[in-house]
């Protein structure tokens, strides 16, 4: 049976970008339908309980820059939460010798702590010269995306230790591809879209506070809003346009939805699974095979107490070389017990998969015992994000060019096809990457909607 719909505009996706865009074109006066493929919304956003464990299998830390997500969680009646701080932080070197330090610097050699304090002060000018809106427009912009940031890195100093440390932050953190695989200029984007790249290194600052019961009630409550415009578990296979000036767009289960113009709100390494009748531009089609999604671990570790903030530890621990690269204590609000989150990325990743799933998971707390000591071995509940395995996702966090993508086509990533607009973090400035990126860019894409067509069709 077939159920066929009208609306002034149809939304591909039903993550935070996708549903801020609705919200937005709905408050406007405007009919929305938003197909999501899942059976669930909130897409690389999930609050899950696992063996009775609440865990914030995706995206969960907001920043204070993430002004976006703030006033949106406002609009929502939504609360956040700090994150645990108190105590010293654990470094672990490349010889695996664990540190127990206190401020900002890793505790390494003197000559290493200058190197890095060079090239962080380096990356945050480039950043302020930069920015994160349009990194393509500047002079510079061929010279740093035609590097990778690992070369690029290397061309500023010889202190491995510093560089390792210095690319935990954008390619094992942030990017979760390895230091080769992108461009400085990339790496430029991100430490812009933060802000600056002080605030990307600084564990206080981005990694912030959480929402109080989970980011996916971002979602969830912006669908609720929604109500039956938002369908479950209807993929979108087929967009038709080019005809007259709107779309006709088909899932599966015989719904379809006729419009004047759609929103594709899914990662670029998904536009391809859609059909495009006629077909999208050859820039598209090019543009779209440099984007790509990186791959992260993220390890859940639930233990009956916080059992490190009784010896005086935060939770925190960095390495810029270990399998475990980064933890973090990630204890629920008003939880007894004590939560860690890690993150193991790409090549360690990939590594990881080869293994059996309980030789993974010894590796994977071996690791993070490395930072805290054996109890870490012995956690009541384990959980292993695989993003990659998810057919709507695909990897994790999100999106980035390769090497001399940004300035070759940045410029058209945002640009709206005809009646086709595209909005995710993953093409996002300010927020890049982030919830906020993705509220920013639902935002911007259906004020530009919007406009449009009240030049031709005054709002309901
Ligand atoms: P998103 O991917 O969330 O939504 C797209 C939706 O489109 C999905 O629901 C998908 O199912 C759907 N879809 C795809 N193809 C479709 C089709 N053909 N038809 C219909 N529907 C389709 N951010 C942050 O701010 N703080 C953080 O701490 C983190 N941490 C983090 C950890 C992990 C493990 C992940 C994976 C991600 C993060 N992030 C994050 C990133 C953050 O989650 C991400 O930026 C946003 O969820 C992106 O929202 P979008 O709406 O742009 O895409």
């Amino acid at each position: 049976m077939s159920t066929i719909i009208e609306r002034d505009v149809v939304v591909i996706g039903a993550g935070p970008s996708g549903l801020t865009a609705a919200h937005e074109l709905t408050k406007a006066g405007r009919t929305v339908a938003v197909f999501e493929a899942r059976d669930r919304v909130g897409g690389r956003t999930w609050t899950d309980t696992i063996d009775g464990a609440m865990l914030e299998i995706g995206g969960q830390w907001v920043s204070p820059d993430q002004t976006a997500l703030y006033e949106m969680l406002d609009e929502l009646g939504l609360q956040t939460f700090d994150r645990y701080r108190e105590g010293s932080s654990v470094y672990v070197t490349p010889a695996g010798e664990r540190i127990v330090y206190d401020g900002d610097d890793f505790p390494v050699a003197e000559r290493t702590v200058a190197e890095m304090n060079r090239l962080i002060a380096t990356i945050d000018d480039l950043a302020a010269q930069i920015g994160a809106e349009e990194p393509w427009a500047h002079p510079r912009a061929a010279e740093l995306d035609t590097v990778s940031f690992r070369r690029w890195l290397e061309d500023l100093t010889d202190d491995t230790e510093a560089i390792d440390n210095i690319a935990l932050f954008i390619a094992g953190g942030m990017l979760t591809k390895p230091a080769h695989a992108f461009s400085a200029l990339q790496a430029v984007l991100m430490a812009a879209s933060a802000g600056s790249f002080s605030n990307l290194i600084d564990e206080d600052f981005i990694l912030d506070k959480r929402v109080i019961g989970g980011m996916q009630q971002v979602s969830q409550r912006l669908a609720e809003r929604l109500g039956d415009n938002v369908f479950l578990n209807a993929p979108v296979r087929t967009v038709r346009w080019g005809e007259d000036d709107g779309v006709t767009v088909i899932a599966d289960g015989g719904l379809e939805c006729r419009a004047q113009r759609v929103i594709l709100a899914v990662p670029p390494n998904l536009y391809s699974r859609v059909s495009f009748d006629p077909p999208l531009p050859r820039r598209q089609h090019q543009m779209h095979q440099h984007q790509s999604l990186g791959l992260v671990i993220k390890v859940h570790a639930v233990y009956e107490t916080p059992f490190w903030r009784a010896e005086g530890l935060s939770g925190t621990g960095f390495s810029g070389t270990q399998l475990v690269q980064e933890i973090y204590d990630n204890t629920n609000h008003e939880d007894p017990r004590g939560t860690l989150v890690g993150f193991v990325s790409d090549h360690k990743a990939d590594a990881m998969f080869e293994l059996p799933a309980d030789e993974r998971r010894k590796t994977i707390l071996d690791s993070i015992a490395g930072y805290l000591g054996p109890q870490a071995l012995e956690p009541v509940v384990y959980y292993e994000s695989d993003w990659g395995s998810e057919e709507w996702t695909r990897g994790a966090y999100a999106a980035s060019f390769d090497l001399g993508g940004l300035h070759r086509y940045g410029m058209d990533q945002r640009r709206p096809v005809g009646p086709i607009h595209f909005s995710c973090s993953d093409i996002a400035g300010e927020g890049y990457q982030h919830v906020d990126g993705a509220v920013r860019m639902g935002k911007r894409t259906a004020a530009a909607i919007h406009e449009d067509l009240a030049l031709n069709s005054p709002a309901r």
